[in-house]
């Protein structure tokens, strides 16, 4: 059935200015009426005052079932990060129930499906029964606050379903990019000890059916844990169920559709989502209850200007990863707003596919990645143009840095010229955007490829590597890292508390580092340069090295790898392995060596992973202690030979010249 009530809804609001959303809190204490650059100042010059902030934003944004006693207990340099203390609340009734009064019968979810023109509209009301069915099933599976369970499902209503289902009960969950192999989701299941794993039979995406259910049942094999698999209808394809699996949809509809919310503490976590690090396995990081959605729900108002009641939030992120968590479910929702749930490919059935669902669907905001923008960008405009994108206000962008090519296309041909773009800069760690050119005064300017301005009561930091001080001058360039904590930011790595400490606040003690380096204009604002660690940006998503190089040389022929990103013109960074073969492998066998290496990579990670660029070698750059010099592998990736700089120092410096040979033939 096809419904849009949001239509009546919208025809009878006025349409408001651009503005007084974005610069001004109203109701705030003494924050009301600042704008943008008086609050930051505010908040800057004195920590009670920020304190202040977040208690009162804390209050505003969220219904509590018991009122917090202490805002923030924060101590950076030993990686202590509480927020909202002595507060109890429950994440899908902030997110449903508390909208029911006066949203009942608008529109929560569109799903916009694979197929253009088949767009489903779920109202909070039928979001509230569908939630509350499937936490009753899973209540009765023996699931109880504490426990974890993990979600592989395409994007669409019953990943959200399920997310805010096992919100209702305090289960948290772990939702894996329905793209990962089935060892890596193996792991995963592992790692986080998920009694109940969600799935469902197959994807569709961009005309093609995936096996999920089979994926799910390849790893399980290796995860004694698991003692129960529900499996979601997508296409109702007949695939084998076994003792443990369970349809969900047939056994929900048997449920209560009343289910409590369960109150829980304010720094329960609400999730856990694996990231890759530069070192070792991903990261399991883990999300809060209260500060996340009070972070995400109130950057999802100020950073895109969102307004519930009228406008439809359009991000294109895949549920899978952070931006799909905090601005396709819980930004949105929280905020009582209508949110589009994209199941599809930027260029199926065509390359217009974005702006036709736009126009279609009425989309008010866009958010999307520069990859996407970079491949489009290829075609005719007309694919943009012979759309009606008039409603469209806000044009979003995450990922990666959004390059000026890419700034300029995405103005000019889908926002006419005029409309904003906020190039967001956040990760899965910060939990929502940090650093957006709004909220910012009224007129002040947006600047093309860069995120420019931090968001309130955040303080980025540039720090030189070298001196481990901070850079203060303006123009600067340095590592990012942020000074002030937020209620948004991860509270650890799931069972590594350890390695969170290391990898974020060790390096500058204090601080926390986020990984990436950032200039800053001589107007203070900021620009993205890229990680400097070893972690790649493919196509938005996050690689280590490390995972690459393990699967790799798990291979019985290979005795070593170095993997490295190299700029990619479409997908940003592709990956590039150097792979040196043990003694004796024949020369006949390195076409069904790079067949079975690639293979390898796409079955250990999955197919984003695998190297665009693999060369057998003989050598690496190795200092003489041993240690890999990346720096000069990524030159040569690069064909940057100019800036290899010295390289005295190795142990046999002729690789290098034998490598920039190979590295030609090569291309
Ligand atoms: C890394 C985080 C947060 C959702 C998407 C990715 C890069 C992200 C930008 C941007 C330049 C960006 C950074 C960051 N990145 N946004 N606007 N400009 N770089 O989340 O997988 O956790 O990756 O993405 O390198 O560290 P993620």
């Amino acid at each position: 059935m096809l419904r849009c009530p949001l239509q009546l809804v919208r025809l009878r609001l006025p349409v408001r200015q651009l503005s007084d959303l974005t610069t001004k809190f109203t109701g705030l204490g003494s924050f009301s009426n600042l704008n943008y650059d008086q609050l930051q100042s505010s908040l800057r010059t004195d920590s009670s005052q920020c304190e202040q902030f977040w208690k009162l934003i804390g209050e505003q944004q969220l219904n509590w079932m018991q009122p917090f006693h202490t805002v923030s207990d924060c101590d950076l340099k030993s990686a202590k990060i509480a927020w909202y203390l002595g507060g109890k609340l429950n994440a899908s009734a902030n997110c449903i129930d508390r909208h029911l009064a006066t949203r009942a019968d608008q529109t929560a979810l569109i799903w916009e499906q694979d197929e253009p023109g088949n767009q489903v509209y779920i109202t909070y009301k039928q979001l509230h029964a569908e939630v509350c069915r499937i936490a009753s099933l899973l209540l009765q599976s023996g699931l109880q606050a504490g426990d974890t369970a993990v979600l592989y499902m395409p994007t669409g209503p019953p990943v959200v379903y399920c997310m805010l289902a096992c919100a209702r009960i305090g289960v948290a969950h772990s939702v894996v990019f329905a793209g990962f192999s089935a060892e890596a989701l193996a792991a995963r299941i592992q790692d986080v000890g998920a009694k109940v794993v969600i799935t469902t039979d197959q994807a569709i995406r961009g005309g093609k059916t995936v096996e999920l259910k089979r994926t799910v049942d390849a790893a399980v094999k290796s995860c004694p844990m698991v003692e129960r698999v529900f499996v979601s209808t997508r296409t109702g394809a007949s695939v084998p169920m076994g003792s443990i699996d369970v349809p969900l949809e047939k056994n929900a509809a048997a449920c209560s559709a009343d289910c409590a919310a369960e109150p829980m503490d304010s720094e329960q976590p609400l999730f856990v989502l694996y990231t890759s690090g530069s070192t070792g396995k991903p990261k399991g990081l883990v999300h809060s209850t209260a500060g996340y959605l009070v972070y995400t729900s109130l950057t999802h108002q100020h950073v895109f200007d969102y307004r519930p009641g009228q406008d439809i939030f359009g991000c294109v992120a895949d549920v899978g990863w952070i931006t799909g968590h905090s601005y396709v479910v819980y930004g949105p929702l929280a905020n009582g707003g209508t949110t589009l749930l994209f199941e599809s490919t930027p260029a199926y059935p065509d390359v217009g596919r974005y702006w036709e669902t736009a126009e279609r669907l009425g989309l008010t905001h866009i958010y999307l990645s520069p990859t996407s923008l970079r491949m489009l960008l290829r075609y005719s405009t007309d694919f943009v143009t012979k759309y009606d994108l008039s409603r469209l206000r806000v044009l979003g962008c995450v990922g990666e840095p959004l390059n000026h090519e890419a700034w300029e296309w995405y103005h000019r041909w889908v926002g006419g010229g005029h409309r904003d773009i906020a190039d967001t800069w956040w990760q899965t760690e910060t939990g929502g955007v940090c650093i957006a050119p709004r909220p910012s005064a009224e007129g002040a300017p947006i600047l093309p490829a860069m995120p420019m301005r931090p968001f309130y009561g955040l303080e980025p930091v540039l720090m030189d590597p070298a001196t481990g001080a901070e850079v203060t001058e303006s123009p600067a360039e340095g590592h990012l890292c942020m000074r002030r904590p937020w209620p948004g930011m991860a509270r650890s790595i799931w069972g590594d508390h350890k390695r969170f400490a290391e990898t974020y606040y060790s390096q500058f003690p204090g601080l926390y580092f986020t990984g990436d380096g950032a200039s800053r204009d001589a107007q203070g604002f900021l620009h993205i340069t890229g990680r400097v660690d070893d972690v790649i940006n493919v196509t938005g998503h996050r690689l280590g090295t490390a995972e690459i190089e393990d699967a790799l040389d798990s291979h019985p022929a290979v005795s070593e790898t170095a993997v490295i990103g190299y700029p990619h013109k479409l997908k940003g960074e592709a990956v590039y392995a150097f792979v040196i073969l043990k003694d004796g492998v024949s020369i006949d066998r390195l076409g069904d060596l790079r067949r079975e290496l690639k293979r390898r990579v796409r079955d250990r990670i999955a197919a984003y992973a695998v190297p665009e660029k693999l060369l057998f070698t003989d050598g690496l750059p190795k200092t003489r202690s041993g240690k890999i010099m990346r720096r000069i592998l990524k030159r040569i990736a690069a064909e940057d030979y100019d800036s290899i700089g010295d390289i005295s120092t190795l142990a046999d410096p002729s690789v290098v010249e034998a490598l920039k040979q190979h590295h030609d033939l090569y291309q």
